[in-house]
């Protein structure tokens, strides 16, 4: 069994929908039911707290239901998922939040809760943000890109800053200039640079280095805690590893795409980069050592994957002939805790620290903890066991995800899921799915476990 604090051989003891006790090895009492985990990891089930099923983007929404995207998400030994309810401008964050509710109740296969994309600040979201944090939903995510849709001022981050600061909610901040880089975009497209990899060479990194920054000193000055999402660049991980050391409360994910695939990927000719397109865009490759660096370093808390799939035949192919209509978003919610694996078998991270980036800390960052991201008595039953030797090849002819590509296709793993439980319910094991959608439960979360 691995817990982020260390692993120790320990038999299991499941009870209804929780965890009743870790016995010595060999003092098992009787069960209804044994699942086997010798020479395998137990592991607490996997938590992406970046997740975006069927989000209107661009004239489109994402391809995954929230039955299928957290179908997939079982199937990965993910077993919460924290996405994202989206305020359309000039509506309330309350009508946004039961829309998201319509939405996900009565439809997830695992437990999932909520964050809000706050797109329209005024008076009354700022109030609302309160009536958020009483229904679970306490962290906040908000734009520094996208002028003219999500795009806040600095004015406005203050402010819904000042407010998180009172509440105790966290900021949650997509930190790219958008101001800057429209003019880039616009500057690409008049000299007749259409192709998927503009998209990644008028996002430079220097620019999202900027924003972080410039967010970091926004949550100094209000004393709001920050959680920067999606980070991908070296110079916004500096800007993150020096917030850190002085103390602040600022935080930060990556996502597997940042850590595996690169600008290269972005360049693949015939539209094929349009697969890769997302915001902040993929780097070049030597950004990844840093990444992983900031793993271990500990400047970068949790990985999620910003799961957002648009399907390659019908909705990638909006921006054909202009990159900027590229819906964005990159596909990976089924293989976050496998490709995290690699980083073991790589020699990149620890054992612990794999279980503690994929599900400790994103419980704990997200008010989940002790309830969810530990293997403990009275903790959620949601277990995966973990076979570290088993091999697979990442494909979409075989993932379980609503799109038609798999970003990282041929891609050889070491190590696969073997049995997930959501709530002490086998929901994977060898013969397949055996979930049911409705069994999702969702979470009311508590604050961030982690201010100081
Ligand atoms: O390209 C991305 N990341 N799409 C999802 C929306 C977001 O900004 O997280
Ligand atoms: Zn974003
Ligand atoms: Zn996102
Ligand atoms: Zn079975």
């Amino acid at each position: 069994m691995v817990n982020a604090t260390g692993a120790v051989a320990a038999d299991v003891l499941v009870e209804g929908e929780k965890i009743a006790a870790l016995l010595t090895p060999g003092f098992a009492i009787a069960a209804d039911r044994v699942v086997d985990a010798a020479g395998k990891y137990v592991i607490p089930g996997g938590i992406d707290a970046h997740t975006h099923m069927e989000m209107p983007f661009g004239g489109t929404f994402s391809a995954d239901t929230f039955a299928s995207g957290t179908t997939a998400a079982a199937w990965g030994g993910t077993t919460t998922i924290i996405d994202f309810a989206v305020q359309a401008k000039g509506t309330s964050l309350m009508s946004t939040l039961d829309k998201w509710h319509t939405k996900a109740d009565g439809n997830c296969a695992v437990d999932y809760g909520f964050h809000m994309i706050v797109s329209d600040v005024n008076d009354t979201s700022l109030k609302e943000m309160e009536s958020c944090a009483d229904a679970g939903v306490n962290s906040f995510k908000m734009f520094m890109a996208y002028p003219g849709v999500f795009y806040a001022t600095d004015g406005e981050i203050l402010r819904a800053m000042q407010k998180a600061r009172e509440i105790g909610g966290t900021v949650m901040m997509h930190a790219e200039n958008g101001i800057a880089i429209d003019q880039l975009v616009a500057q690409a497209l008049a000299r007749g640079r259409t192709a998927p990899v503009e998209h990644g060479l008028t996002r430079p990194p220097e620019l999202e280095g900027e924003a972080t920054s410039r967010a970091i000193t926004l949550a100094a000055v209000t004393g709001a805690p920050l959680y920067v999402v999606h980070l991908s660049a070296a110079q916004a991980l500096d800007a993150v590893a020096r917030a850190r050391d002085t103390g602040q409360n600022v935080f930060a994910e990556t996502c597997p795409q940042y850590l595996y695939l690169s600008l290269e990927d972005l360049a693949k000719p015939d539209f094929e980069g349009a697969k890769y397109v997302a915001s902040p865009p993929l780097r070049p490759r030597e950004h990844q050592a840093e990444l992983w660096r900031g793993l271990r370093t500990n400047d970068l808390s949790v990985v999620s994957t910003d799961h957002c799939p648009f399907c390659f035949k019908d909705q990638k192919e909006l921006g054909r002939g202009n990159f900027a209509k590229i819906p964005n978003g990159i596909p990976g919610v089924e293989h976050r805790v496998d490709l995290l694996h690699q980083g073991v078998v790589r020699g990149e991270i620890s054992l612990e620290r794999w279980v503690e980036i994929s599900s400790t800390t994103p419980a704990r960052m997200f008010g989940l903890h002790p309830r969810k991201g530990v293997i403990a008595p009275g903790a959620d039953a949601d277990v995966v066991v973990y076979d570290p030797r088993a091999r697979q090849t990442i494909s979409a002819a075989t993932h379980h995800m609503a799109v038609d590509y798999s970003a990282y296709e041929g891609m050889e793993l070491t190590g696969k899921v073997d049995t997930v439980l959501s709530r002490g319910r086998v929901v994977v094991d060898a013969e397949g799915f055996h979930g049911r959608i409705g069994h999702g439960r969702f979470l009311t979360r508590e604050l961030n476990q982690y201010l100081v």
